[in-house]
């Protein structure tokens, strides 16, 4: 037993885990990189993507972490016996702490929402004003910088108030709520006149709409919706006991993040076509429609602020994983947690506030033709992440095959044929399949 915090439960780890994979990705991200990129063009790709590659590396990840004991740079170096692998940890929490400084934006979008429907003001039944009304609040520089502090404060929050009180008691209560909110949202949504347009939108896969870019940005989605590849998981692994299952824990988590991304898709895109929106709208997308929905809805306004109360949870849950892993990764470097937490705080928000400003005044200023924003984003999912995926598929599958096994089989044991297949998966289709979709993009 290792002096690590240890999980109160194996539940509480496959909820944190879950948590720390359902996030803002499932209810802000997918309604509206479906939306840029064809619709089920993207989708159905994204869902195939989960259920291969996806989960291969969910489970090289977590057999890497409970093996390493450690944060990820550590537990690549002890895993793989050499201190090269150290490099792709490093990536991974580079990648990790990147993703924060946009994420933090849209949760603190999340947080003004919450307030906004406080104060009343979550309705809009003004069609005409949904987009103009996103546009200038995200276009508000001071006040978004004000919220994505909030939002800060808050992960950082949980993460000294420790792994296990913190984390379990939040996503035990209300990812559920969640859940229930969403399915209660797209039944509103589904029955507004012209809302199926937005269900064959998600499901009606057109060829015409298939490109090696969506695929590409599917790949990368399903990386940032599973939390695979940012030194997250492994740190959460790290902390479970030898008697979990790690491959019924995969199973949960990657069926999680999947039904919330769909949900969360269902719950956007049906209003979007019914109240005549643009899909390709972008990153305000489900900010933009939710508003009209709540105000076609009896207690609207109370549906909205638990609405966005839950968001800012599961948003919270991600965040704090992703904060974890950045500060754990520092402790495993000997830096304590004293000095980790604020300088992982301060560096993140300095960057943060670029990505909070590229929709206002810095709207105007493009990298390779992106925001500042939108390049984190795409760098993060569709670079960092797969690039530390690699990495890990090559240590769990090749480098030390006999830990990997040992990890898969604690608490149960698998055939001979089981543990190849999940073996070929890892090592030999998952980078397969991440050098064939970067190739064909480029
Ligand atoms: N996996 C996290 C999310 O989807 C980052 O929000």
């Amino acid at each position: 037993m290792s002096s690590r915090d240890m999980w109160t439960s194996r539940l509480g780890f496959i909820l944190a885990s879950a948590g720390a994979a359902v996030g803002l990705g499932a209810i802000w991200k997918f309604p509206y990189m479906a939306g840029t990129n064809g619709g089920a063009a993207f989708i159905i790709p994204y869902i195939l993507f989960s259920f291969t590659l996806g989960m291969f590396l969910l489970l090289a990840e977590l057999a890497v972490g409970r093996a390493g004991r450690a944060a990820s740079i550590n537990a690549m170096i002890k895993v793989g016996r050499s201190k090269f692998w150290g490099i792709f940890g490093t990536i991974g929490v580079a990648t990790g702490f990147l993703i924060l400084t946009f994420y933090s934006t849209v949760g603190g979008w999340c947080v003004a929402y919450a307030v906004d429907a406080l104060l009343g003001r979550g309705l809009i039944t003004d069609l005409s004003q949904l987009g103009a009304h996103f546009g200038s609040f995200a276009g508000d520089a001071t006040l978004g910088i004000f919220y994505q502090l909030v939002f800060m404060v808050m992960t950082a929050g949980v993460v000294i108030f420790g792994v296990q009180a913190g984390i379990e008691r939040l996503s035990k209560y209300l990812m559920p709520t969640l859940f229930i909110l969403m399915i209660v949202l797209i039944i509103r949504g589904l029955t507004l006149p012209g809302a199926w347009a937005g269900v064959e939108f998600m499901f009606n896969f057109k060829w015409e709409d298939f490109t090696a870019n969506s695929l590409f940005n599917a790949m990368g989605f399903c990386f940032f919706s599973l939390s695979v590849g940012a030194g997250t998981l492994i740190v959460y692994a790290s902390y479970l006991s030898e008697d979990a299952n790690l491959p019924r824990s995969t199973a949960w988590v990657a069926f999680l993040g999947i039904m919330a991304a769909l949900l969360g898709g269902l719950m956007v895109m049906p209003p979007v076509f019914a109240f005549g929106l643009e899909p390709t709208a972008g990153p305000g997308l489900t900010f933009v429609t939710m508003p009209a929905v709540f105000a076609h809805m009896p207690f609207g306004q109370f549906f909205a602020l638990l609405f966005y109360v839950c968001l800012i949870v599961a948003a919270l849950t991600s965040s704090v994983s992703i904060f974890e892993a950045v500060t754990a990764a520092m402790g495993d470097l000997k830096v304590s947690r004293r000095t980790a937490v604020p300088v992982a705080f301060i560096s993140m928000m300095a960057i943060g506030i670029f990505c909070t400003m590229s929709f206002g005044v810095l709207s105007d200023v493009k990298i390779f033709g992106k925001t500042i924003f939108d390049l984190l984003d795409y760098l993060t999912s569709n670079v960092g992440m797969p690039v530390t995926a690699l990495g890990l598929s090559f240590v769990a599958a090749w480098v030390n095959w006999p830990e990997t096994r040992r990890q898969l089989t604690t608490a149960e044991a698998l055939s001979p044929l089981v543990l190849t297949l999940i073996r070929l998966g890892i090592g030999i289709v998952s980078p397969l399949v991440i050098i064939t979709v970067v190739a064909r993009s480029l």
